[in-house]
């Protein structure tokens, strides 16, 4: 091809863009209702509660499902009547990996590679031997799969959608059964390929996301409700994240709110909570800096969501 006729400010740098969006399964669910959404390189976090249409958004990326209507074009490429270019652009982070579970990960990521199209041996060695590096898997490159922790097999999957060197990678939900630490580590993993890639991460845990996401979308039944940096979603919590010292047994009066943290201090109990009302209950003070949690909350809060943030968002991490 020649040199003229590429342009470098083309739209195929990784970049994602969705108008119109909408999908409706058989039997009538509006899974995805308009949506509009586009982003580049780094990680794109998109943040909502159970049903919101995170997965089906995340499943029309890969081309695993047609939508109904509207465009998405992923690294330029139409997600219906081009897929199989938009699938040499994209990795696909899959929930399990499950079939893999008797070969060693060496011989598993070399089988994937021979699917994902590298014919050349030393290519697929070579290639190999760099994704194992870039998710810290090399030390257990000759382990059985099914010996691998929840944690590694995770990073198996990140190393599986990053075979053919694809410029975005698409995660749905990926930390779900992971301890903190390996959560931590996977977190880790994402910021570092997000520096040169375009990362869409799907989930309803705030803290998957990471210092490194500076880009993020809340959906709610179908519907882009925030889109903004971490900071812009922190701003709109404001004056409604707050502290309160009680006596043990009591709780504060006036107004509704979600408990966040609980404290002990100096015989008192200290409260931290997020309004669900305008108003903040009798003797509380605002909190300077809210957490993005705390944001999250917030918003879905002010929308009178609060339940649905909170029931898999505080409420459904594991902790043992
Ligand atoms: N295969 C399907 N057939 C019919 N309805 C579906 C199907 N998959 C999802 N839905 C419905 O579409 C809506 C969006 O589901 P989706 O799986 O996209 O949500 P999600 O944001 O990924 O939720 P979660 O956080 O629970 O993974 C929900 O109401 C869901 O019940
Ligand atoms: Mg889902």
């Amino acid at each position: 091809m020649e040199a003229a006729a590429q342009n470098p400010q083309s739209t195929r740098e990784g970049r994602i863009e969705i108008s119109g969006l909408r999908h409706v399964y058989k039997g009538g669910t509006v899974a995805l209702d308009g949506v509009d959404l586009s982003f580049g390189t780094g990680l794109f976090g998109l943040l909502g509660p159970n049903g919101a249409g995170k997965s089906t958004l995340m499943r029309i990326l890969c081309t695993l499902l047609v939508p109904t209507a509207g465009q998405v074009r992923v690294d330029g490429y139409d997600v219906v009547a081009e897929r199989d270019a938009v699938r040499a652009s994209l990795g696909y982070l899959p929930q399990e990996f499950g079939a893999w579970r008797l070969q060693r990960v060496e011989e598993a990521l070399d089988t994937l590679a021979l699917l994902a199209g590298i014919t050349s041996r030393g290519e697929r060695h070579e290639r190999i031997g760099r994704v194992l590096e870039e998710v810290g898997l090399a030390k257990v490159s000759d382990r059985k799969v099914k010996k691998l922790s929840g944690g590694m097999l995770r990073r198996l999957g990140v190393a599986q959608a990053l075979i053919h060197d694809p410029k975005i990678i698409v995660v749905d939900e990926p930390t779900v059964g992971l301890d903190p630490e390996e959560r931590l580590r996977f977190r880790k993993v994402m910021a570092d390929l997000s520096q040169d890639r375009t990362i869409v991460l799907s989930t309803h845990i705030v803290s998957d996301l990471g210092s490194s996401c500076s880009d993020l979308a809340i959906i709610d039944a179908g519907k882009i409700e925030f889109r903004g940096s971490p900071a812009d979603l922190t701003e709109q919590a404001r004056g409604r994240v707050f502290e309160v010292d009680l006596e043990p047994g009591t709780n504060p009066a006036g107004g509704g709110y979600e408990i966040v943290a609980t404290t002990r201090v100096e015989g008192k109990i200290r409260m931290r909570a997020v309004a669900t009302t305008g108003t903040l209950p009798a003797g509380a003070s605002e909190v300077d800096k809210p957490t993005l949690e705390e944001a999250y909350l917030a918003f879905m809060a002010a929308r009178g969501r609060a339940d649905a943030a909170i029931s898999r968002n505080l409420g459904g991490e594991e902790t043992s």
